[in-house]
């Protein structure tokens, strides 16, 4: 459920010369990294996303400036702010995805425990949504 995605705090190695954060597969992820993406660029009023997994499992992290994303498990809906480097949210399978809101400096990064795979794509929320009440 939507509830069940974690807002995660990245460990934050700071000092004089300045930050560092790190994300470590399986222990930050819960999940061997097998792939990062990245988003950049985003034009102003554009959404993206629209779209749901059947098993793939990511965390996202804004790592510049800021985005929101909105979660929906077909039942409820949640939005998170990514506003911090530091601030990871998980999306597991089956959880429709829209972003937006994004700053003109917004780099959305996101790591995933497979390889690009357009089957595993739900993009179809009439589809999503009969899935996801069915099961
Ligand atoms: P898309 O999934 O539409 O982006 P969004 O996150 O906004 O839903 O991806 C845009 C294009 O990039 C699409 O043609 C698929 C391609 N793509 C890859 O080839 N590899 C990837 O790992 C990802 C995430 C997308």
């Amino acid at each position: 459920s939507v509830d069940d995605q974690k807002l995660i705090t990245l460990s934050l190695r700071g000092d004089d010369r300045g930050s560092l954060c790190v994300i470590e597969g399986e222990r930050d992820t819960g999940f061997p990294i097998a792939r990062v993406y990245y988003i950049f660029g985003t034009q102003a009023d554009v959404a993206r996303g629209f779209h749901a997994h059947r098993a793939l499992r990511q965390l996202a992290v804004c790592v510049s400036g800021s985005c929101t994303m909105m979660l929906d498990d077909g039942h409820s809906r949640r939005s998170v702010v990514l506003d911090r480097p530091d601030l990871a949210v998980t999306i597991g399978p089956m959880i429709w995805r829209e972003m937006y809101d994004f700053s003109d400096d917004a780099v959305l990064m996101v790591l995933a425990d497979q390889h690009y795979d357009e089957a595993d794509y739900i993009r179809d929320y009439e589809t999503f949504l009969a899935m996801a009440r069915a099961s």
